[in-house]
């Protein structure tokens, strides 16, 4: 687990120190709180990551939900207790801090008993796909969101659509791959975006990571969101922090 966590935060560190800041902090302002960047983790980051997958891949929850969803999750209690690397990524102060001097905000981790803390999601059923949502924040503070890609055979496209709530810019529309090792960062009230249906025989997995300015919620927003994860993501054991 150490050495686990070691290599991670080694792997990180490299990625970051390659990085061109400056450069990285003025497309993020310039896309309105939006940046991608692909090719940022090396192969073996991905290899790491992905050996969690394979451990936790045989309970993943498939979910449904008419015109909106299909696909499968694995929330973070699963993660917690059986994904060494994915949750040193997730909690790295070196990658926290990077993050937050990208966003200009301090960013915290999620709490331990948020589902959606660190997820990983399967696109590996023709037609799986998400609807054009936000990534609504219901803390008492704004909520940021890493996606970064682990396989990506696929023809599905991450479709974002930039600038939807500044009336002094123009919506501009952008379509990805999220090929692995490709991030993606946003602030969650600001992205519209969607994932396009997968085809047959292809496959997609993203693992998603959430950062708070405030890791407080209200009683009533607080129950919200666990209905809307029970039922879209990870199932009704989730309300009772069971892994599916
Ligand atoms: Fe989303």
């Amino acid at each position: 687990m150490h050495i686990v966590r070691e290599r991670v935060e080694q792997e990180l560190n490299q990625a970051i120190q390659q990085s061109d800041f400056t450069q990285l902090q003025q497309r993020y302002t310039a896309q309105g709180e939006f940046l991608t960047i692909q090719n940022f983790f090396s192969p073996p980051v991905v290899d790491q990551l992905m050996e969690d997958v394979t451990q936790v891949r045989p309970q993943l929850n498939r979910n449904y939900i008419p015109t909106h969803k299909k696909g499968g999750s694995v929330s973070a209690y699963l993660l917690q207790q059986k994904a060494p690397a994915i949750l040193a990524f997730y909690r790295a102060p070196v990658f926290i801090d990077w993050l937050s001097r990208l966003a200009g905000v301090p960013l915290l981790l999620c709490p331990d008993h948020d589902p959606h803390a660190c997820a990983l999601y399967f696109y590996t059923e023709p037609g799986d796909h998400i609807g054009f949502h936000y990534d609504t924040s219901y803390y008492k503070g704004a909520r940021y969101t890493v996606l970064l890609g682990l396989v990506d055979r696929s023809t599905s496209q991450l479709v974002c659509r930039l600038h939807t709530k500044d009336p002094q810019r123009e919506i501009t529309e952008l379509s990805l791959r999220t090929d692995p090792g490709s991030l993606v960062f946003f602030n969650g009230d600001r992205l519209y975006h969607a994932v396009t249906p997968l085809g047959e025989a292809e496959e997609r997995i993203v693992l998603t990571l959430q950062y708070v300015t405030d890791p407080h919620m209200g009683t009533a927003k607080r129950w919200f969101s666990n209905m809307k994860d029970a039922v879209g993501y990870f199932g009704w054991s989730a309300l009772f922090r069971r892994p599916t």
